[in-house]
Formats: structure tokens, sequence, C-alpha cells
């Protein structure tokens, strides 16, 4: 009796829920089915009191039934879901335009270093890198400043504390000019290299100073290397980076690692050597130093005296992108201000 009238309940509901078309049907026939006032909740509740044998068949029956109820349930609902999907609401507009992207770029200086290195590797140059804090030998005395010359005054840096007194002082490395000893400790002759990287100086920055700035040191040696070579080389390098055809020219000067020394100048980027406001009626334009390797810096990085022969320069990176792009004052480049640096 009982057995059979969970069957015909469970049929009619599978039949009913079937044909269900609206959430809000599905809604009142879980009521009418399964609810708390329903026939089968009543029959459900009323099995404790039937015997041992009868709880375990009946018990068992309506649970199956009230399972495959619920699956029924469940599939009308999904089904009822998916064909009230409104397509036409759900149109997607391809014709609006996309959010556009924030693309990050390199910095101006970055983009310097970038051309340089690739003009001078297809001159056949090695691009060589060193550490930024450096020991005060590499610095100074190994490059023949020793610690009681005027020239260290030139190049006045960060000193860092020694954890203790006969520990080798460091400093943030005030040139590029240590990696040429440390390039030369490791390599043997003929070599050319180019040395990009950042530097510090204690400065009362202006806007042609900064205490942090890029500069690029060239270093060539063999048995027979000259000064023609190194005016030839700057000549290629200057016209190749700023497209156009442009004169080198060398002044006597001083410094410590270098001998002879000179001052580099190129022909007016602007004028080509006529004279205008950019180079202030000079026709050159100052670039850096440079020479013939001393041979004393040979000796510091352990090769014999008077076998070699070598030039070496440092320039400055933010000269060469202030050039190029007329920028007036270098402290925009460390500056992050964006209005500047969205412009490359
Ligand atoms: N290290 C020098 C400076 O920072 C620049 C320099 C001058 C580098 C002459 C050289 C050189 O290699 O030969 O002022």
């Amino acid at each position: 009796m009982l057995e059979q009238k969970i069957l015909n309940i469970k049929n009619t509901a599978l039949g009913e829920i079937n044909k269900a078309l609206s959430k809000e049907q599905v809604f009142s026939l879980r009521v009418k089915y399964l609810g708390r006032k329903s026939e089968f909740n009543n029959i459900l509740k009323n099995i404790k009191s039937l015997s041992p044998d009868e709880k375990k068949k009946i018990g068992h029956l309506a649970n199956t039934a009230k399972k495959e109820i619920e699956n029924e349930f469940e599939k009308a609902e999904k089904l009822i879901k998916a064909k009230s999907f409104d397509h036409k609401a759900e149109k997607i507009d391809v014709t609006i335009p996309g959010k556009k992207m924030k693309q990050g770029h390199l910095h101006p200086i970055t983009i310097v270093q970038n051309e340089i290195e690739d003009i001078f590797s297809g001159m056949g140059f090695e691009i060589a890198d060193g550490p930024e804090v450096e020991t005060e030998w590499y610095n100074f005395d190994a490059l023949n400043i020793p610690a009681d010359h005027p020239a260290r005054d030139a190049w006045d840096t960060f000193w860092i504390k020694p954890e203790t007194k006969n520990k080798e002082r460091l400093a943030l490395r005030p040139h590029t000019s240590p990696v040429q000893i440390r390039y030369m400790q490791k390599n043997k002759p003929p070599f050319r290299i180019i040395v990009p990287g950042k530097c510090f100086r204690r400065e009362a920055t202006d806007a042609a100073h900064e205490h942090t700035f890029y500069q690029f040191e060239a270093l060539v040696v063999g048995e027979d290397i000259n000064v023609g070579h190194f005016k030839y080389i700057g000549e290629q390098f200057f016209s190749k980076f700023f497209k156009k055809d442009i004169k080198v020219r060398l002044r006597p000067s001083y410094f410590p690692f270098t001998e002879p020394s000179f001052e580099f100048d190129i022909s007016c980027t602007v004028c080509g050597g006529k004279k205008c406001k950019s180079c202030k009626g000079n026709g050159w334009l100052e670039i850096g130093g440079c020479g013939m390797v001393n041979q004393k810096v040979f000796e510091a990085a352990g090769y014999p005296k008077g076998k070699y022969q070598g030039f070496a320069w440092g320039f400055g990176l933010e000269r060469l992108a202030m050039m190029k792009w007329k920028i007036d004052d270098i402290r925009l480049f460390e500056s992050g201000d964006l209005r500047f640096i969205n412009q490359f």
C-alpha cells in the first residue's frame, strides 16, 4: 500500500516537473511534492512508527524516490535557465573601441645605451661590466691616483664605512674607469671593449651635474694602438650615433691614468662647425676625457711595462642624450617626472 503510494507520488511528480516552464512553476512544484506539508513528507515522518522490517524497505524506497525527484527538479531548473538566457540582451558590440592598455617603455638613457652598444658591437667591441660599489684601489690607486693626489678631489664620491678598520674602503664608483683594471686582470691584449654603467659623485647638482649619472668607458689595447685609431673610431661612432658626418678634435688635457691626455670635442651636431647658438658660436662641442693609457695603469693590471699601448675614454651618456634630444637639464633623467619620461 505504502509502497504503491510512494511510487505514484514519484511518477506524478516527475511528469509534472517535466512539464514545468518557469522558475515559479518549479518552485511551487517543489513545495507541492517535497515541502513540509506535502504528502511525501508526511509519509517520511511516519516511517519511524513502522515495524523494523518495513522501516527498512519503505525507508529505502522513499529515499531513492526523493533523490529521483530532486534530480528532476535540478534538470528542470537548468533547462529553464538555459532557455531564458536572453541572447539579444547579451549581444556583444564588436565595434566598441577597446580599453587601451598602458604599456611601459625604455628610459631615454637606456635607449642611448642600447644604441651605443649596437654601434660598438658592430665594430667588434665587447661590452664589459663591473661593480658599482668598488674598492678604493680599483677606483683610484690602480688608476694612478694615489691617496694624497689632488686629482682625487675631482672624483669625490660617496664612501661606505668599512666594517673593520683594516678592511679596504669601498666607495660608489665615481667613473667607469676601474673596470679597465678589472678587465685587464682577466684578459690579454689585443682587445677592444666599452663599459657602459652607472657612476656617482658628491656633487652640488645643477643643470649640468648630477650625483648619479652614466658613463661609457672605451678601452682598446694592443701592441701598436695609436692616437690615429682612436680618432678614427671616435669619428665613426659619433657619425653613426648622430646620423651625420661628425669631425673630431683633441685638445691637450690631464688625467692621471692617461699619457698623453686629451679633451675630446666633436663638430657641432646642429651647424656642423659653422658656429651657431647650440655650440655657443664655437663650432665644437665638448664630449669628455680621453688619452693613451698610462703605462702605470698597465702595470697595476699586471701587464709588463712598455709592451702594450692603448687608448681609453670616459664619456657621459646623459651628455649624448641631451645633445641628441636637445635636453637642457641633466636632473630631468633621474627626476621620475612622467611629463619628461613619456616623451621617449
Ligand atoms: N674617468 C674620467 C672621468 O670620469 C674620464 C676619462 C678620462 C676616462 C680619460 C678615460 C680617460 O678612460 O682616458 O672624468
